[in-house]
């Protein structure tokens, strides 16, 4: 066993970005989160920085350290998704003011700081939300695309198409200026796209196989999930709801539980009618650089008894 993997999560706390955090936590052997950040989302970032400490205090992670971003996309209004994830963005559990501080330091500088300091291409990041705070820092900071290991990110969509307009997936939509420069940055970047996470769906039994933990963060994640998943149910009449951001962790500690290939990834910035189009040249169709393992299938079970293993640890 080697020493754990360092990562930065960045997140919009978001019920299924609960599950990425505590899979994460109940993992410290593989992982070690430096800190976690937060971005406006799928709900104002007030709320997501409030929701990042509720999640780490259910895990009984007080220590933690949660720093806030951006508050707003590079350069469009915000959009967020109360519709999927409740008006405080976690509903599901009985929810509580964290006791935990929220750091002083903005999330953005925090990212530029820890790569600044940490040994290059040792630090990943993870993003579960629109990626302003990543654009911001290699903005901010153009010296940092050197020193990233990795980013693994879940967003875009190519078979599966768009989930918040007809052609785009949310975390890209959201700020698709921002997903444009991480796209063309040259860090090395692998998608967790709507094509794994639609594959990873949130039947009765798993959420059962979770809530049977009994443990204080299994209950309360069983509980965002009751409620995370009604909106795709009634939207897909699937039987449960996709479980998009824990797939990002997943892959760190497992990989072998996906299949993808590298691809050409473009964003579309500036069509109305595509805006925020994850354009992936899957079929190889152009001589475009290949900038991104774009990932597609996913051992379904597999990534739930991960899932449930690493919970049940907190
Ligand atoms: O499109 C799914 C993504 O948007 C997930 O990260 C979800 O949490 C929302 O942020
Ligand atoms: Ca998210």
């Amino acid at each position: 066993m080697g020493s754990p993997r360092k990562i930065i999560i960045d997140t919009d706390p978001g019920q299924d970005d609960a599950a990425a955090i505590m899979l994460a936590l109940g993992s410290p052997e593989e992982i070690e989160v430096l800190g976690i950040t937060t971005v406006a989302g799928n709900v104002p970032l007030a709320r997501t920085s409030t929701n990042a400490r509720i999640i780490c205090e259910f895990a009984g992670r007080p220590d933690v350290k949660v720093y806030a971003g951006a508050e707003r996309p590079l350069k469009r209004k915000p959009i967020s998704a109360e519709h999927v994830h409740g008006a405080t963005g976690l509903d599901g559990p009985p929810l509580f003011e964290p006791t935990m501080p929220l750091q002083d330091q903005n999330g953005v500088d925090f990212i530029i700081e820890t790569l600044r300091r940490e040994p290059k291409g040792t630090v990943t990041l993870c993003t579960l939300g629109p990626l302003t705070n990543v654009a911001l820092a290699l903005t901010r900071a153009p010296d940092i695309a050197a020193s990233i290991r990795e980013i693994v990110l879940m967003g875009g969509a190519y078979f599966e198409v768009g989930n918040i307009t007809p052609t785009a997936e949310f975390n890209i939509y959201v700020d698709p200026e921002a997903a444009e420069i991480v796209f063309k940055s040259g860090v090395p970047l692998v998608m967790l796209t709507l094509d794994v996470t639609h594959k990873v769906l949130t039947l009765k039994a798993r959420i059962e196989s979770i809530r049977s933990l009994g443990t204080r963060a299994a209950v309360a994640l069983a509980q965002m999930l009751d409620f995370f998943e009604r909106f795709d149910i009634e939207k897909y009449g699937s039987d449960g709801g996709p479980l998009h951001d824990p797939t990002v962790i997943a892959y760190l500690l497992k990989p072998e539980l996906f299949a993808g290939r590298d691809c050409n990834v473009e964003i579309e910035v500036n069509s109305e009618l595509t805006l925020g189009m994850t354009v992936i040249d899957w079929w190889r169709v152009t001589d475009r650089p290949k900038n991104a393992k774009v990932l597609k299938d996913v051992d379904a079970q597999g990534f739930f008894d991960l899932l449930t293993e690493r919970v049940g640890r907190l």
